[in-house]
């Protein structure tokens, strides 16, 4: 029997760090499962410390503390896995699902010597990649999704865990014309965190692994038939504090965005924290646990197809 209902204690600390004396509150989030894993059926939803359905995208906070820059990051991806889940922004409370292409649930291939995604992968909340603007840097628009988190460190977290990162620095992918930030971050729970405080502590105390994040993210669609990604910046790194400038500008676009200053679009923005009780986006908690009622019953998980397991071998341009 699975559990259905499970706590994602990261947000709670297991040792002190000098930056929790300084927040404000404990956050404490659970997730729900709906539908059948590894098929089409399969969202996971969230909830607040109340037990009330609520949206990750919208009313999780960006910041886990403001003033020591911590943010809050949604587990999509535990490393080592390839199930490419991600935060689904044109449903109602934007549950977890699997992206689907041609009507197949869509796995990242394993590019050699990659096995899955490399790290903890994941989003901020309450940001936003708006495909209406432009980046200055990269010469091109976002690519309207919230923005993509690579958490680095030691622990594998779970599909659905909210936990508090510290970041590091920043990659400007560039894929298919669209600006896709990629942060790099570590969980402050890490016990590695103190030690990680900028874009070039990672190059000191992980070598390589910034280089096979490059990597990753340059060949990781060519198994499907796509081209290479592209990098602004000549792929090189941006640090901490482009990073957080970076972050900062897309939370700018999220506000506009839910208070309507921008078209959403297909977005979905319904929320439960957010907007004012007579706005178009805010969603009763009535509302909000209707529509996981109305989801599918959860159920058997199917098996996950064996040719997800292969491995891919390219020669490096
Ligand atoms: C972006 O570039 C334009 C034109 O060069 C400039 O006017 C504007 O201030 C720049 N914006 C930012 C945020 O740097
Ligand atoms: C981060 O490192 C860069 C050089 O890689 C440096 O210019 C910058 O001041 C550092 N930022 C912080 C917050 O330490």
């Amino acid at each position: 029997m699975r559990d259905f209902l499970k706590p994602v204690a990261a947000v709670l600390f297991t040792h002190i760090l000098p930056e929790s004396i300084h927040r404000a509150h404990n956050m404490n989030f659970s997730i729900e499962e709906r539908g059948n894993p590894n098929t089409l059926s399969y969202r996971l939803y969230f909830k607040n410390s109340d037990g009330k359905y609520i949206s990750p995208f919208h009313d999780i906070p960006m910041y886990a503390d403001e003033a020591q820059n911590i943010f809050h990051m949604v587990v999509e991806v535990p490393r080592w896995t390839n199930a490419k889940m991600e935060i689904a922004t044109k449903d109602p409370l934007n549950p977890i699902k699997q992206d689907v292409k041609k009507g197949n649930l869509r796995y990242v291939a394993n590019v050699f010597p990659h096995k899955g995604y490399i790290w903890n992968y994941g989003a901020i909340p309450q940001t936003w990649e708006d495909p209406g603007h432009k980046d200055n840097d990269t010469a091109c628009c976002g690519d309207n999704d919230p923005i993509d988190v690579c958490e680095i460190g030691n622990k594998v977290c779970s599909r659905g865990d909210v936990i508090r990162v510290k970041v590091l620095g920043v990659l400007a992918m560039i894929d298919e014309g669209e600006t896709d930030w990629k942060v790099i971050a570590i969980n402050v729970d890490d016990p590695e965190a103190k030690d990680l405080n900028n874009i070039s502590d990672v190059r000191r105390l992980k070598p390589g692994y910034l280089e096979a994040t490059v990597d990753w993210f340059r060949r990781y669609k060519v198994p499907d038939g796509k081209p290479e990604n592209q990098f602004a910046f000549n792929g090189e790194f941006k640090d901490k504090d482009f990073a957080i400038e970076t972050i900062k500008a897309t939370h700018g676009f999220w506000k506009a965005l839910i208070s309507q200053q921008t078209n959403a679009g297909e977005l979905n923005c319904k929320n439960t924290c957010v907007s004012e009780g007579d706005g178009p986006f805010c969603c009763s908690a009535d509302e909000a646990k209707a529509v996981v009622d109305g989801s599918c019953p959860c159920g058997e998980a199917s098996p996950v197809p064996n040719s997800v397991d292969k491995w891919f071998y390219y020669a490096k341009n």
